[in-house]
């Protein structure tokens, strides 16, 4: 039996102040047997600490420490007390390393399928659980990859994960679901986690029982019907995670 899991990532939202009172107004509703994690911004996170909820970070680089300018190590999350970290977000991946693909952000950041394996493994290093972010596109998913598309993904992701893969999660959210209020929809999402663990369970064994989250859209109103699939272990979820009765809602569903 896998533990539920919902992790609500803030994306670019939310000072200190206004995290510190959202996570008051959920976390005495988090149901028992429900872990619960929160990915604030990194100015936030220090703030978030010890508050009684898991903090996560949306990002980190997987050198110790040098000259790269913007970045914050997985060691440096690690020593302030981080236990969580996204890798590979569809807001933060450079889509193959190309830059040139329509999505709008998707493009930004250019994080790879070989940069998240780097990450996966620095964070499992230094005790960190990372969520490997996987998905498609619209014209990824119309153009009939979406398996092709996921495999490259988790094979580059998880590269450096052997031995060191048992606290990995892997999170299937598909780009044209995330922040769109379209949501996949529960038995395609369902039969996407599905795949994911049969593709574990080939390449990655000691992974097979790993947690695979859903997001992209999650609400009060879909939370249940999602989590009620057996391939989904709960949710990593954007907009509904900035309010504290839908993400109460939400973490109900999971239990
Ligand atoms: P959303 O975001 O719930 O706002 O669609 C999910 C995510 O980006 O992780």
């Amino acid at each position: 039996m896998r533990q539920p899991l919902v992790i609500g990532n803030w994306k670019m939202n939310l000072s200190a102040e206004e995290g510190q009172s959202l996570v008051e107004g959920f976390r005495g509703r988090i149901p028992d047997g429900v872990e619960c994690a929160i990915c604030p911004t990194m100015l936030a996170l220090p703030h978030l600490l010890g508050k009684g909820v898991m903090v996560g970070a949306q990002y980190c680089f997987w050198v110790d420490s040098g000259a790269y300018t913007s970045q914050v190590s997985a060691t440096m999350l690690s020593e302030a007390g981080v236990s969580w970290c996204l890798v590979g977000h569809s807001e933060t991946r450079g889509r193959f390393g190309k830059s040139d693909l329509p999505e709008g952000l998707l493009s930004h950041f250019h994080e790879t399928d070989e940069t998240c394996g780097l990450k996966v493994e620095a964070c499992r290093r230094r005790d960190i659980r990372p969520v490997l972010c996987v998905g498609e596109t619209i014209s990824e998913r119309n153009g009939g990859h979406t398996e092709k598309v996921i495999e490259t993904q988790l094979s580059g992701g998880l590269a450096k994960a052997e031995g060191i893969g048992s606290e990995v999660v892997i999170a299937y959210e598909p780009v044209w679901a995330i922040g769109t209020g379209e949501t996949c929809d529960s038995e395609e999402a369902d039969r996407v986690c599905g795949f994911i663990r049969a593709w574990l369970r080939d390449h990655k064994p000691e992974m097979a029982e790993n947690r695979i989250l859903y997001g992209g859209s999650v609400k009060p109103e879909n939370a249940a019907e999602l989590f009620a699939r057996p391939e989904i272990d709960g949710g990593l979820i954007g907009g509904a995670s900035l309010n504290a009765d839908d993400f109460a809602a939400i973490l109900l569903a999971a239990a």
